[in-house]
Parts: structure tokens; C-alpha cells; sequence
């Protein structure tokens, strides 16, 4: 396990919308650069950037057509590497963003896959005996798309043909077995592009899609498991400071299959849904019917997270890392559906959950889901991918460029929040983000390890109180005061709202949150 994991707290950047340094309109390479200090002076220590290779960008870039290759409006592989020894040098960590289970269609390996004649990459990716054999439970097929007589199978969009990590039990001649020398060449390929980043000074991956490798995989997902132990095994051999979170929201296949962390999505029965996502989106992407816990009367209930999260928590913590996430470039933007009071509360269980935390960039300042045309195969996500809103300057102060060459338009609000106004306000957002993560930083109890106690978790009842080591915390997110009867006195860390922890009871105000110490 990576030491560094122990107190990291990851910032997600998308690199089209985070700070364009050189005025053509787009985010790049250099831009982050310039605004290290302010992540880390924010208290993140980590970076997760998405996907910044070569790419047609259909996805967005998760159609990779050169691993190798950082995409030139990033700037060069040489500029990678300075943003990886710039963040170093500040005691930061860079994960890339590893699109392991497909390409896009332009790669050059699936140029060769789609001949007629059969050559070195004819089944790097996967295809069946004839044009006309297609169909199979989980999996979809394109066909008539390629001069080889079959149809191959896709991962996502069209454009990112599934590559060949083998079946787990074979039923067609044209299905390989997981330990088929193609299907093992494909791993071995994966690996040599992991080793060229660690290499040039990466420290790990963010992993897109992590359960969707070996294919007509069982419950357990024991052949894609497989895979990932392989690779954990080879990291943990070279590379023991490199690390792995996956992209499967199931802590436990994903913990157990060599994954250091694993994030909770807004799927279904994850738990982390309840918290703050509880709401049904009309056509528009507008959310309405919200019961989410941290809505002030939104009737939420924290054993809906609890009864999901504990036996995951139990049953993973000890191998490795649940990370919570504010938002990320897939879902709507919470601030949608709650005010900054509610996104502090909900700020505040995220950051002081054991566990390694995920915070979206713009969303420290509660930026806003815009309602905008897609964007490189965005649909509904592009409106969380907007320009990062620095301050009331041209552009939001994101870039020198003229308006309609902008990757992305910024928020035309004129109460659109920035980063600048809301450093000089001490009851920002964004301040609230920097107290409660310097208090994490500040306290070893709060950082990642798994020392969560429930103290009190009621059905229909506030307000939630837990223990980590010798701290103890308390959340309400309603209108109404809350108290539970609590043998326990402490004295105060860190509150937002007004609250108390003395002899007999934890007495919370509405919307409030404390910390105290035993
Ligand atoms: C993951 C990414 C998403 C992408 C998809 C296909 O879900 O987060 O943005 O479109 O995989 O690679
Ligand atoms: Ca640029």
C-alpha cells in the first residue's frame, strides 16, 4: 500500500476546462502547472487528471488512438513530465487516467485488427468468425463497419471497440480463454504502457471501466480479477509507491483484485447516492423529488448509506481505500441540488470519512451545472465540464481567448461563483473546503485509516454521530435542531453552525456540524 494514500486527498482535473495558459481557449498541461500552489494551498495533495492522450475525442478522450502520446492541445509528453516534477517538488501526487478496456477506432492496433488478412493484431480486440455471428448476453456487437469478415465488440460509444482480455468461460470458437497468448498480450501491452508513465514519473492511475475487462465474466468477476492481481503483483514488485483506484464502485471486488482505492458512484446501491444524489432528473437534467440526506427537509436518512456502506467498510477497509467523491466529470454537479450550506454538511462526511476522498475541481466553490449543447460526447455530462470559474475577469479568468473559441462557454451568470471572490470571504465555500481539510491534514485520526465507530445512527432520527479515534464527529443537515443522548464530553475542534458535546448529549442546531475532542 502506498504510504502517500494515507493522508491524500485527490483534486480531479479536466483538463479542457481547468486553466488555459496559452490563450487558444482550451485548459492544457502548463495551466495546471500555474495553479499547483492553489490546489495544494485548497489542502488537496493529489491529482486525478482525465484522460490526455492523443485522441479523435469523440469520448472526451476516453477513445485513446496513442497511449504514448500526451494530445497536443495538452501540450508535449516533456510538459507531463514537468507537471508531475512541479507537483513533486510541492509533495504532490499525479494519477493519469488509464483507459484499459478499449481504444478508440483510429488506434493503430485496431487499424491492423480490422483487416481481412490476419496479422500481429488480429485479436487484440474481439472478434467473432464471421460477419454475420453477432449477439451475446452483456456484450454489443458492431458490424459492417470493417473489410474483416465479423463483428467486433464494443465497450461504449461506437468509436471504442473492446479490446481482448479473453472470456472467462469460453462458449463460441471465437471466444479465447483469459490465459490465451492474444489475451495475454493484450495484458502485457497494458503493462508496458502503466511502466511508461510510472517511468516518466506518474504515480498511478485512476482505471475507466475496471470491472469491464475479461468478458462473460461471473458475479464475483473472477476473470478480470485475475487480471488486476497480475498488475498489482508487477506494481507491487517495481513500482510499490504507484497506486490504483478503479472505476467499479464495489470496494470489495475492487479491493480484493489488487485496487488500492475504489470510488462510490451515483449507480444504484451504492449508498453514497442517499447522501446527496437522491433526486429523479427530468428530460432537461433538472432534479426534482430529492430526499437526499443532506437536503434540509429532504426526510433523508443516513442508514440508507450506512446499511450499504458498513458491510462494504467492513469487509474492505483493511486492503484499502473507499473514496467519496464530491461529483466527477460523468454526474450533474450537486450545487443543482444543494445549497452551499448543504454541500458544506455533505463537504464535511466526505472529508472526515476514513477512506480517500475525491473533490471535482469547481465544485469548492460550488460551480454550476450548465444546460449547454454536447460536446465531444458529452450529452448530459458536458454541463459538468464547463471552464473553471477563477475570477470575474474575461472568461471567468479560465482563458485570454475570445469567447467563442472557448472549449466549453463559462457560466454567464453575473453571480456565477470564482475562486477570487470566494477567498475573500471567510464563510465561502471554498473557505469551509480549506478549513475542513486543513483540519484533516492537521488530524491523523481524520485521514484514511479505518478507525470509524458509529455512535449514533437512528432510523428517521438525527443526528449522526461517529467516532474516529479520539475524535468525535456529529452531522444535521435539517431545519429542525437535533440531539441524541450521548455519555460523552468534549471540547471543540472545528464547527460549522452552532452545537455541543457535554455530559449526557450531543445537542446539533439545524444545519450543523462538529467536531470535538475527547
Ligand atoms: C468511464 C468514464 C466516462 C467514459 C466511459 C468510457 O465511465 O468516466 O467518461 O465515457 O468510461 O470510457
Ligand atoms: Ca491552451
Amino acid at each position: 500500500m502506498p504510504k502517500w494514500l494515507d493522508d491524500a486527498v485527490f483534486y480531479e482535473i479536466y483538463p479542457q476546462s481547468f486553466y488555459d495558459a496559452n490563450g487558444d481557449g482550451i485548459g492544457d498541461f502548463e495551466g495546471v502547472i500555474q495553479k499547483l500552489d492553489y490546489i495544494n494551498d485548497l489542502g488537496c495533495n493529489a491529482l486525478w487528471l482525465n484522460p490526455c492522450f492523443d485522441s479523435p475525442f469523440k469520448d472526451a478522450g476516453y477513445d485513446v488512438r496513442d497511449y504514448k502520446k500526451t494530445a497536443p492541445r495538452y501540450g508535449t509528453n516533456e510538459d507531463l513530465r514537468r507537471l508531475f516534477t512541479e507537483a513533486h517538488k510541492r509533495n504532490m501526487h499525479v494519477l493519469l487516467d488509464l483507459v484499459a478496456g478499449h481504444t478508440s477506432e483510429e488506434h493503430p492496433w485496431f487499424l491492423e485488427s480490422r483487416k481481412e488478412r490476419p496479422n500481429e493484431y488480429w485479436n487484440r480486440y474481439i472478434w467473432t468468425d464471421n460477419w454475420f455471428t453477432w449477439g451475446a448476453d452483456g456484450v454489443r456487437f458492431i458490424s459492417g463497419e470493417a473489410p474483416r469478415n465479423a463483428s467486433y465488440i464494443i465497450n461504449f460509444f461506437k468509436c471504442q471497440p473492446a479490446l481482448n482480455y479473453g472470456f472467462l468461460n469460453p462458449k463460441e470458437p471465437w471466444q479465447q480463454p483469459a490465459d490465451h497468448p492474444d489475451a495475454l498480450a493484450t495484458r502485457e501491452a497494458l503493462k508496458d504502457i502503466m511502466r511508461f508513465w510510472l517511468d516518466a514519473g506518474a504515480d498511478g492511475f485512476r482505471v475507466d471501466m475496471a470491472d469491464s475487462l475479461v468478458k462473460l465474466d461471473d458475479d464475483r468477476k473472477t476473470g478480470t480479477s485475475a487480471v488486476w492481481k497480475d498488475i498489482r503483483a508487477m506494481l507491487d514488485a517495481r513500482y510499490p509507491e504507484a497506486a490504483l483506484v478503479s472505476e467499479w464502485s464495489n470496494p470489495p471486488l475492487a479491493l480484493n483484485a489488487g485496487f488500492h482505492m475504489d470510488f462510490l458512484l451515483d449507480h444504484a446501491g451504492s449508498g453514497y447516492r442517499s447522501l446527496v444524489r437522491d433526486y429523479r432528473l427530468d428530460a432537461d437534467m433538472r432534479p426534482f423529488d430529492d430526499n437526499s440526506f443532506f437536503k434540509k427537509d429532504g426526510r433523508g436518512d443516513i442508514r440508507r448509506f450506512l446499511d450499504q456502506y458498513l458491510p462494504w467498510y467492513e469487509r474492505a477497509s483493511r486492503i484499502g481505500h473507499i473514496s467519496l467523491i464530491t461529483g466527477n466529470h460523468d454526474t450533474g454537479r450537486i450545487s443543482g441540488n444543494l445549497s452551499n450550506r448543504e454541500l458544506a454538511l455533505a463537504y464535511a462526511l466526505f472529508f472526515t470519512l476514513p477512506g480517500v476522498p475525491f473533490l471535482y475541481y469547481g465544485d469548492e466553490i460550488g460551480m454550476r451545472y450548465l444546460y449547454i449543447p454536447t460536446k465531444e460526447g458529452g450529452y448530459t455530462r458536458t454541463g459538468s465540464r464547463t471552464p473553471m470559474q477563477w475570477n470575474k475577469s474575461k472568461n471567468l479568468g479560465f482563458s485570454t481567448a475570445e469567447p467563442d473559441k472557448l472549449y466549453l462557454p463559462v457560466d454567464p451568470g453575473a453571480d456565477a461563483p470564482t475562486v477570487e471572490e470566494q477567498h475573500n470571504d471567510p464563510h465561502s465555500l471554498l473557505n469551509t473546503v480549506k478549513a475542513l481539510l486543513n483540519l484533516r491534514r492537521a488530524e491523523p485520526d481524520l485521514q484514511s485509516k479505518p478507525n470509524l465507530e458509529i455512535l449514533y445512527a437512528e432510523k428517521q432520527r438525527l443526528p449522526f454521530v461517529y467516532r474516529r479515534g479520539n475524535l468525535v464527529l456529529a452531522v444535521n443537515p435539517s431545519a429542525v435542531d437535533a440531539h441524541a443522548a450521548l455519555p460523552l464530553t468534549g471540547t471543540p475542534v472545528y464547527a460549522i453552525g452552532s452545537c455541543s458535546l457535554t455530559q449526557g448529549s450531543c445537542r446539533m442546531d439545524a444545519q450543523s456540524f462538529g467536531v470535538w475532542r475527547l
